[in-house]
């Protein structure tokens, strides 16, 4: 089905790294790490268009520039991002292709996302409202107050969201709709969609999909390219 668009969320905003390159923008391996994530994109055959929203300051910027792989086989288009994650893919969706009847929504800072995965996503739209890559949390989790512990969540069912996070289009732009009308903000697409009152799956992903949030995160990311282990 060759009717899904892509929107990587590649807004240079919130906080940075020692150094002063918005994170998407950010080295690994000679090119930019949301270069990186676009070529996974490139490699999903379902996919019809991408759409990369960032901030309006970098639409102009080298970093977009050399971060946007040159003779692609499907268009690639910038468009500017909001205040918010949430804005920044709301306005993602307005720009999508009207024929798409899928949008898979992905972080640009999560360069490693396997393309058959994100396949996985599209194809388990067919049986549900969206489809979401996660992984069982590995660690126990706990709800406090006042910092002290009030319960222990059953660590059998915690599953950590990651992107792609993918569903019908109609679904998900009225889940946003929604969530702009209840003053809603959610730090993932599919809280939208679950309170909306959609049916989402879960594809198991893999915790080489990181998202490259500290510096940290780079020493990973260098380091897996480094060992092959990508
Ligand atoms: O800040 P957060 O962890 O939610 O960022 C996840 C992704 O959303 C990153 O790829 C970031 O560039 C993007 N984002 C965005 N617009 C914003 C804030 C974050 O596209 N206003």
């Amino acid at each position: 089905m060759k009717s899904t668009s892509a929107i990587i969320v590649a807004a240079g905003s919130g906080t940075r790294m020692k150094s002063s390159v918005p994170k998407p923008f950010l080295t690994l391996d000679n090119n930019t790490v949301l270069y990186h994530t676009i070529q996974r994109f490139l490699q999903v055959a379902d996919i019809s268009e991408i759409i990369i929203v960032t901030s309006s300051q970098l639409l102009t910027s080298e970093y977009l520039r050399v971060s946007i792989p040159k003779s692609a086989s499907i268009p690639i288009r910038t468009i500017a991002g909001g205040k918010q994650r949430q804005d920044s893919v709301y306005n993602g969706l307005q720009a999508v292709n009207p024929d798409s009847i899928i949008v898979c929504i992905h972080d640009g800072v999560r360069p490693f996302i396997d393309p058959e995965t994100i396949t996985s996503t599209i194809e388990l739209c067919n049986q549900y409202d969206g489809a979401i890559v996660a992984v069982p949390s590995t660690n126990t989790l706990k709800e406090i107050q006042d910092q002290l512990i009030v319960k222990t969540i059953d660590r059998d069912i915690i599953w950590q969201a990651q992107t792609p996070q993918t569903f019908r289009k109609d679904i998900l732009i009225n889940a946003y709709k929604q969530a702009f009308r209840t003053n809603v903000t959610g730090t993932d697409d599919a809280s939208l969609v679950e309170q909306s009152g959609g049916r989402i799956g879960i594809v198991a992903g893999s915790l080489r999909n990181i998202k490259i949030t500290c510096q940290h995160d780079l020493l990973i990311a260098q380091l897996l390219l480094e060992k092959g282990a990508i």
